[in-house]
């Protein structure tokens, strides 16, 4: 049985522990001091040890997997709180804080050279996400196989080669559903604005962006290339997709992907 330390159980740390429940190869405790009561309810029939606070060296001690799942700006006090223990040997450290870089871990924690940083997103909740990871060469082949056992739970993993990677990763992926879920709600306050109804607009929208995924992914076509079919000359289509691209699409979607980056590189030279 491998043991996970978890440390920070909001929106991430939830999503992730909900699909991790039925593994029966490993044990989870939680520390979550501002949340405490809310997860001991949430998770009131399952076999999860709730902590308010930090576990004291001896359980410390116990742990295989210790994952940092705070906000950024926590992170510092957070891992003035772990700094001092030791760990068991080979303990693996991994962190889904966006922008913190491995070596703001190695600094504090002394006691084990296996680290990884994480980038989950929010579709994990319903086994839907996508995780990509990045560590050092040194990661051992133990700790890398529970990794894949534990986020494959949560929907596909992609291996990184370096830190910079996944801070682009960040921008794309980690932070996509936000985009999404912002983009859907402009189609739907514009169709309510042409005179369809709340659930008319979302029944439109989300059919259509759910049908044309799964029509890219069956055709296996370019999604210009479906675009193009369906835009035809003098046709409606071509000319809702002139005014997005009269309007710079291309440039505003990469403006938004660089500015979730630079916010990653920001995130890690704090501290
Ligand atoms: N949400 C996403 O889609 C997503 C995707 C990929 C990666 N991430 C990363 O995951 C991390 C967590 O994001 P989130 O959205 O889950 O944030 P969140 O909902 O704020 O979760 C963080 C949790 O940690 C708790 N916490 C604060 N101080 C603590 C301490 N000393 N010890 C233990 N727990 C403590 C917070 O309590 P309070 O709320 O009371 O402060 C909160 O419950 C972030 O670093 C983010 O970059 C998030």
């Amino acid at each position: 049985m491998s043991k996970i330390l978890l440390i920070g159980c909001g929106h991430m740390g939830t999503a992730l522990l909900m699909s991790w429940l039925n593994l029966k190869a490993y044990s989870f405790t939680v520390v979550d001091p501002y949340n405490f009561i809310k997860l001991k309810k949430q998770f009131k029939s399952k076999k999860i040890n709730i902590l308010k606070k930090t576990p004291n060296q001896k359980d410390m001690k116990t742990f295989d997997i210790i994952i940092f799942a705070v906000k950024p700006q926590n992170a510092n006090d957070v891992l003035n709180e772990y700094e001092n223990f030791e760990l068991k040997k080979n303990a693996l450290i991994g962190s889904i804080i966006a922008g913190k870089k491995i070596n703001f871990f190695k600094k504090r924690i002394k006691n084990t050279n296996q680290f990884v940083r994480i980038m989950p997103n929010m579709p994990a909740l319903i086994r839907n996400g996508i995780s990509c990871f990045v560590s050092r060469s040194n990661l051992s082949l133990n700790n890398k196989k529970k990794l894949n056992e534990l986020f494959l739970q949560v929907g596909k993993t992609v291996w990184l080669k370096s830190e910079n990677q996944i801070d682009k990763a960040t921008a794309v992926s980690g932070s996509g559903p936000g985009y999404i879920f912002t983009l859907i709600h402009a189609f739907e306050k514009a169709a309510q604005k042409l005179g369809f109804s709340k659930s008319q607009s979302r029944d439109l929208i989300s059919s259509t962006m759910l049908g044309s995924i799964l029509l890219i992914q069956e055709t296996r076509k370019e999604p210009n290339e479906l675009a193009k079919e369906i835009a035809v000359k003098g046709g409606t289509t071509e000319a809702g997709i002139k005014n997005l691209q009269n309007n710079n699409i291309d440039k505003i979607i990469f403006k938004t992907y660089i500015s979730a980056y630079n916010r990653a590189k920001l995130l890690g030279k704090k501290n």
